[in-house]
């Protein structure tokens, strides 16, 4: 297991690209197995989450070519005969679970691992298997895997209401809906730009999708999904992870390239209460720190909220700032596994039911503290940036699952971060 040595006190100055977004890239590589012939996408990050996904899409016979330099995959579906996805590798990353609806959208028939939860406690499902039915699908359970069957081959579709609304089972349901026989109707869908690139992505290889954006989605079923190209999304918390690391970071001067500051929905505005340096361009996000660091209370909401992916980094950020803070997440109670690993670097936090307290301002000390989840991971890098002294961060694993080269990113602008392999 590999961690990192962090030497703390520098300021990040300098210029990061953004890699392609991990959650926007998954939807389309399932979307692969719907279409007629080869579909290639662009922007994908060379993350283990897409490695594992790739050889989950593997199994079912579908031909997949990672061009790692140009960071191009092609997905080809015309080998699929294997309509499964087995627990070892759904258990590794649960958005294979998006194998339910491509395989249920491209051959009417799927036996999909259920996959497990995760650091933070249970992950359900409830909402894709009650959607899936709810567009024909008859769905048993075997051992730990869902079957699920469109009669006659293919799905007549129909109508959903989700509550709550959720990322997954949106994406499940489109894959499922856009070869369906009849029309189908997404109520409450989530409208995270992940779900609006790939209905985007979608209807330009033929789907008739409506509501793009919108919290109602219509899909009218369509017989066939040419080949051709999908175009990934940059990683917008990848995005707000580093504006918050250079808040955080007296002194600190870097400009983010490839961004796409849109998809940051409020985050934006409550990252402007910082009172920081902001400057937003085409493609470019430019953040200076500021002399003080307010603190700046958020809560967790479906998009265009403030992401849960990002409360864990606030909060970390808040331990710095001249005040009181609170972070809350209503979209997972449990997400706060990061804040006894903040303690034991002289974090001022404390945490009740959906909510971590801070009191800033502390001066961190480097310690040992350990990863659990991929956002906490990234907090204690953060962390470990503006502590006093060396911190180790453990088990950096669950970082490579979305974050890209994070510690040559963050070095090439003045952090100093080593790998070290245990
Ligand atoms: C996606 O997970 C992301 N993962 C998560 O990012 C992200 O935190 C989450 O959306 C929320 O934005 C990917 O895109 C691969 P949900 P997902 O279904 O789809 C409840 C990261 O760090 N729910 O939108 O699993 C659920 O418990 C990861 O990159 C049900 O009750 O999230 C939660 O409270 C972590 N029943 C809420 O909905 C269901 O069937 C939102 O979850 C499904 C979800």
């Amino acid at each position: 297991m590999d961690k990192f040595v962090i030497q703390g006190g520098n300021p990040l100055k300098g210029t990061l690209p953004i890699s392609g977004s991990k959650n926007a890239a998954l939807p389309l590589m399932a979307a692969g197995l719907l279409a007629d012939g080869p579909v290639t996408i662009t922007n994908i990050p060379l993350l283990n989450d897409i490695y594992t996904f790739n050889n989950v899409i593997r199994v079912t016979g579908t031909r997949v070519e990672f061009d790692e330099i140009r960071k191009r995959l092609i997905v080809d579906p015309t080998g699929l005969y294997h309509y499964e996805s087995p627990y070892d590798l759904v258990r590794k990353m649960r958005a294979s679970f998006y194998m339910a609806g491509a395989l249920l959208g491209s051959v009417g028939y799927a036996r999909v691992s259920l996959p497990g939860g995760c650091a933070w406690g249970p992950r359900p499902v409830n909402l894709h298997l009650e959607g899936l039915q709810a567009l024909g699908a008859e769905i048993s359970m075997d051992q730990g895997y869902v079957i699920a069957k469109a009669p006659n081959g293919r799905l007549p579709g129909g109508s959903f209401e989700m509550n709550p609304s959720s990322v997954g089972a949106t994406v499940n349901l489109l894959l499922a809906a856009v070869r369906a026989r009849g029309t189908s109707v997404i109520r409450n869908a989530a409208m995270e730009p992940d779900v609006v690139n790939l209905c985007e992505n979608l209807n330009r290889l033929g789907a008739r999708i409506d509501g793009t954006g919108t919290s109602l989605l219509t899909i009218e079923g369509v017989d066939s999904i040419s080949s051709g190209e999908m175009d990934n999304i940059p990683d917008r918390i990848e995005t707000g992870t580093f504006m918050i690391a250079a808040a955080m970071l007296p002194g600190s001067d870097i400009t983010l390239k490839n961004t796409m500051e849109r998809d940051l929905g409020t985050f934006t505005e409550t990252f402007s209460k910082l009172q920081t340096g902001l400057e937003i361009g085409a493609d470019t996000i430019r953040v200076q720190s500021g002399n003080t660091l307010p603190s700046v209370s958020v809560e967790t909401a479906i998009y265009p909220g403030f992401p849960t992916d990002l409360q864990a980094q606030w909060a970390t950020m808040m331990t710095q700032a001249d005040g009181s803070s609170t972070v809350t997440d209503h979209i997972y109670p449990d997400r706060f596994s990061y804040v006894p690993e903040l303690i034991r670097l002289g974090a001022n936090v404390t945490q009740h039911d959906n909510q971590a307290d801070i009191i800033g301002k502390s001066l961190l000390k480097g310690a040992s503290v350990m990863s659990t989840d991929l956002r906490a991971s990234v907090s204690l890098v953060m962390a470990g940036l503006v502590a006093d002294g060396e911190t180790e961060v453990l088990r950096v694993y669950h970082l490579d699952r979305g974050y890209e080269t994070l510690e040559n990113k963050l070095n090439a602008v003045g952090a100093d971060i080593r790998r070290v392999t245990e």
